[in-house]
């Protein structure tokens, strides 16, 4: 997948070093520019034996390209949930373009999808979790998930008032537009059989935003745990948790081909579990995803009151992370209402680092078509 960044890793060098010799320290909003590239990822092809020990195996398609501001992440986003942590309020907004700090090139955001815990309402979720048919390569299986978050249910259910994921637990967030069946040229792509299967959030230009809390983990922490306190929001290209989000072959899944991923507020170790980090896991001038393309400064985890925040990628290639007390879920959000949250946030309260230009050109002249070739 690095083939022909060779050129660019020089320079990647010299900023990754420059970066990392500023001092790390709490923000309140971590700002990425250039975001977006054109590059490929290897989907899935098929999913075979999925139920035996030794024969469960994937393979991958021919790559398919991306391009334009804000690629891969530019494609339908799954948004996924690790405890502890309580969600209160969540809401995807997308706009036809708009450009942190300049009122003309932007037009106001509207919101897609909406979850409040209080009222109970939900519009176009649909709440998933890994809770089905456990196969040796692919993980448990996408289900429905209970009120708890947790647990399993027969149909499209709203998380309860009360939800708290404890330390490994998950959900996942998907949009409750249906896909069409599995197949390698349809909307969804292959995706494993059985499952409840909705696109994710899409558009170049969107935003997430969140009213949650991450409290401390109150269980002891043992081996038993992987990710003991250690909360985490984060977005994933919509097709990886549909075949399988931690599968023991690579092929299993389009990420480390680097379909896309973004972690807006991610704990990254128990030495650190109050500092959240912004991490790009694509290949933008890197060669290591699994590091990815990190943050060196860090939003506070408040682990005793609510805290509002959230991802905007505007149509200019800028990726912000912020937390602000100021953000609110109304139906629409007005650009000067969100300007005024973003820069409302000091500048010396602002880490920004610079994505690298990838010197490689898609076959296609358009964004955002996925053409197999
Ligand atoms: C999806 O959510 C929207 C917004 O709440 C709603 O109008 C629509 O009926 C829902 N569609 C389905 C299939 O549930
Ligand atoms: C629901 O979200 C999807 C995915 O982003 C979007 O295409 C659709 O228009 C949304 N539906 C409504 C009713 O806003
Ligand atoms: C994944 O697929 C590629 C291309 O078909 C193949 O070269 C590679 O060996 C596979 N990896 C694994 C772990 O099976
Ligand atoms: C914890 O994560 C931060 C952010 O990635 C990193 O800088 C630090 O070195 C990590 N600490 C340990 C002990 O791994
Ligand atoms: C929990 O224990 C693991 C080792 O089992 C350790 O790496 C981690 O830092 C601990 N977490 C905290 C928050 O103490
Ligand atoms: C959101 O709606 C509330 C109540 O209707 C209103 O007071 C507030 O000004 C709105 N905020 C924004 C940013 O639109
Ligand atoms: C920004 O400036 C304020 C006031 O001088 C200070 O309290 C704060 O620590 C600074 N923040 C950073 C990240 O340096």
């Amino acid at each position: 997948m690095i083939f022909n960044i060779l050129s660019t890793l020089l320079a990647a060098n010299a900023i990754i070093f420059s970066i990392a010799t500023a001092e790390v320290k709490p923000y309140e909003k971590i700002a990425f520019t250039n975001v977006g590239f054109d590059g490929t990822y290897f989907p899935v092809k098929k999913l075979s034996n999925i139920d035996s020990e030794t024969k469960c195996t994937c393979e991958v398609a021919d790559k398919v390209w991306f391009s334009g501001v804000n690629a891969p992440l530019s494609d339908y986003l799954s948004v996924h949930m690790r405890g502890p942590l309580s969600l209160f309020k969540f809401a995807f907004y997308s706009s036809p373009s708009f450009i942190v700090n300049n009122d003309r090139s932007s037009q106001d955001w509207t919101r897609q999808a909406y979850y409040d815990a209080n009222s109970q309402t939900s519009e176009n979720i649909t709440f998933l979790a890994k809770a089905g048919n456990d196969s040796p390569c692919l993980g448990k299986a996408l289900v429905y998930a209970a009120s708890d978050g947790r647990s399993a249910a027969s149909k499209s259910t709203i998380l309860s008032s009360d939800n708290k994921l404890s330390s490994d637990q998950e959900y996942v967030i998907y949009s409750n537009v249906s896909c069409p069946k599995s197949g390698l040229d349809k909307g969804c792509g292959v995706y494993r059989n059985g499952i409840p299967a909705y696109y994710g959030f899409g558009g170049v230009t969107k935003m997430f935003l969140f009213e949650f809390t991450m409290p401390t983990e109150t269980a002891k922490n043992s081996s038993s745990f992987e990710y003991y306190d250690m909360p985490a929001i984060w977005l994933l290209n919509d097709h990886i948790a549909r075949t399988s989000q931690y599968p023991t072959n690579e092929n299993c899944s389009c990420w480390a081909s680097g379909c896309g991923e973004f972690d807006i507020f991610e704990i990254m170790n128990g030495t650190e579990k109050n500092h959240l980090y912004s991490t790009f896991h694509t290949y933008q001038g890197i060669e290591d995803l699994a590091i990815g393309i990190q943050s060196y400064g860090y939003i506070p985890r408040d682990t005793k009151n609510t805290m509002k925040g959230g991802v905007l990628f505007d149509s200019a290639g800028n990726t912000i992370s912020f937390m602000s007390d100021d953000i609110t879920f109304n139906s629409t959000y007005a650009v000067a209402d969100i300007n005024r949250v973003l820069s409302s946030i000091p500048v010396n309260e602002t880490y920004s680092s610079q994505l690298l230009s990838v010197d490689v050109t898609a076959p296609t002249k358009s964004p955002m078509v996925f053409g197999i070739i």
